[in-house]
């Protein structure tokens, strides 16, 4: 655990760790610095709102006897003078301006994941923590709150709750690491109530027993937990949808009997005055289930105490690890050229011939399709360096009309990783012939693990998007259904949709 970027890095020992550091937490002594010591020095860099996450983490520093710079809002930084983030942060790292700890909030997703990468990649011991990436994740929030939920219910009672959910689950970043948070400490049982417009991303629900989705508040009258979740108005740009689940869900005096009486309901605040999740009448409410947004925030300094210890004791740097485009080929013939020619004159095939040297191509795939493999393998190996030959509409007689790429003179396509797992991602029927001293052999590629480089992520708020030296990194999550997840923003999307950069 060397960074907080996203809850799908921990692991449950992980949170085992820093559940029972924080219970521990305050056992610190606080004159552990010497005089003559530099303190650890936490930096907080947020250029989203926020009164609860940067106000605890300031607080927690505090009491650990840490050192704070404060960096706040959008026009304080060279970001202003359209510096990229890259090189901002190499100005606040461990080498610069020293931070140990860098806390970071902002709009762009993944872009705590893309700093983390590039404190490693300049060897600079800043470990980095996400306190929130747009809609993405809220890791230390999701912590704060099942710390909360285990001082209220026992740890080891957590699997058996019935946990809801409510309100703008599609947009909300404390919705997402929640349910993963969830998941990992083992809770079955999920209720999830919201709008249509705002329901929650397939990937959440996925690994827990019972999911209730609904548009009806009544869903919730089994939880022991309720989690209310503001509507993300300020970063919801259609208004129609907005005005449609603005204000849609409230508890008040006259509905909140249709919980259980010994649940509690949390909310990682804020709670907007105009059309806010929780009537705030309720917050004294003693005669049934219990509002405890309050008290809850309360629980993020401690958590957060132990999450900057525990970070701030990783002595070496977070190693780089450079992660690759994998692909395998898989060969299922070979023969001399000279027979596989003779074998293809026979057959109409006549793009076959110009090869006789050495080259590749690229068959079966989708019409339409050989002029974009072009172009993404002018982007892997660099424009003018062969002959690119997209033959357009060829007829097969296994997949009807198909185009065939002809690459002439190297074998640069099977040797570049980056562009055949592209490929493999995109075109599941794709065979590569290659020829060359004098042989033939056909390929078929395995489905990649993980596509790098050449294809761009289709969430216009992606680190990727945003920063010159990010490189796109894909997982090929499901390749029987054709889902991919972006490394960064932890979006999915279909492979076939992705487009090259
Ligand atoms: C949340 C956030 O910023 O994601 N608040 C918080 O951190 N306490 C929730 C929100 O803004 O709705």
């Amino acid at each position: 655990m060397k960074n907080i970027i996203s809850v799908k890095d921990l692991t449950a020992e992980d949170i085992r760790k820093i559940f029972l550091h924080s219970e521990n937490i305050n056992n610190i002594s606080s004159k552990r610095f010497t005089k003559n010591q530099l303190k650890p020095k936490v930096t907080l860099f947020f250029k989203e709102p926020s009164t609860r996450t940067r106000g605890s983490f300031n607080e927690a520093a505090r009491r650990l006897n840490f050192d704070r710079y404060e960096i706040i809002g959008e026009e304080t930084t060279s970001l202003a003078k359209k510096e990229s983030l890259a090189d901002t942060v190499r100005m606040l790292g461990k080498e610069n301006q020293n931070a140990d700890i860098l806390v970071m909030r902002m709009g762009i997703e993944g872009a705590p994941r893309f700093v983390a990468e590039i404190f490693a990649k300049d060897f600079q011991k800043t470990a980095v923590i996400n306190a929130g990436d747009g809609t993405n994740q809220h890791p230390t929030q999701a912590l704060l709150d099942f710390f909360t939920i285990a001082s209220h219910f026992g740890k080891k009672n957590i699997p058996n709750l019935t946990i809801g959910f409510m309100g703008d689950l599609e947009s909300s970043r404390v919705a997402h690491s929640n349910l993963e948070l969830a998941r990992l400490m083992g809770v079955k049982k999920i209720r999830l109530v919201s709008m249509p417009e705002a329901k929650i991303q397939p990937k959440y629900k996925d690994g827990f027993n019972e999911v209730i989705e609904s548009g009806k508040i009544e869903a919730l009258s089994d939880c022991d937990v309720i989690i209310a979740l503001r509507v993300q108005a300020e970063r919801i740009t259609d208004k129609a949808k907005l005005a449609m689940i603005k204000g849609q869900f409230r508890i008040t005096p006259q509905n909140i009997n249709v919980f259980k009486k010994e649940a509690i309901i949390m909310h990682p605040l804020p709670n907007p005055k105009d059309f806010g999740e929780i009537d705030p009448c309720l917050y004294y409410y003693r005669i049934g289930p219990r509002v405890i947004a309050h008290q809850q925030s309360i629980m993020g300094i401690p958590v957060r105490m132990a999450l900057l210890e525990l970070l701030y004791k990783q002595t070496d740097a977070t190693h780089f690890e450079k992660i690759k485009s994998g692909v395998e080929l898989k060969k299922i013939r070979e023969e001399s050229a000279e027979e596989c020619l003779k074998r293809q004159r026979n057959k109409s095939a006549k793009y076959y011939n110009p090869i006789l040297g050495v080259g590749v191509i690229i068959d079966h795939l989708p019409k339409g399709e050989g002029i974009i493999v072009q172009k993404l393998f002018e982007q892997a190996v660099g424009k003018d360096i062969l002959p690119i030959l997209p033959i357009k509409g060829v007829n097969s007689t296994k997949y009807g009309m198909k185009d065939v790429v002809l690459m002439e003179g190297n074998c640069l396509a099977l040797e570049n990783q980056d562009f055949l797992a592209t490929i493999a991602l995109k075109y599941e029927n794709i065979t590569l012939h290659l020829i060359k001293d004098g042989m033939y052999k056909k390929f078929k590629l395995n489905p990649p693990a993980i596509v790098r480089k050449l294809l761009s992520c289709k969430n216009p708020d992606c680190v990727t998007n945003h920063e010159p030296e990010a490189i796109t990194c894909f997982y090929n999550k499901f390749p029987e259904l054709g889902i991919v997840e972006c490394a960064y923003c932890e979006r999915e999307f279909a492979a076939e949709d992705l487009k090259p950069i």
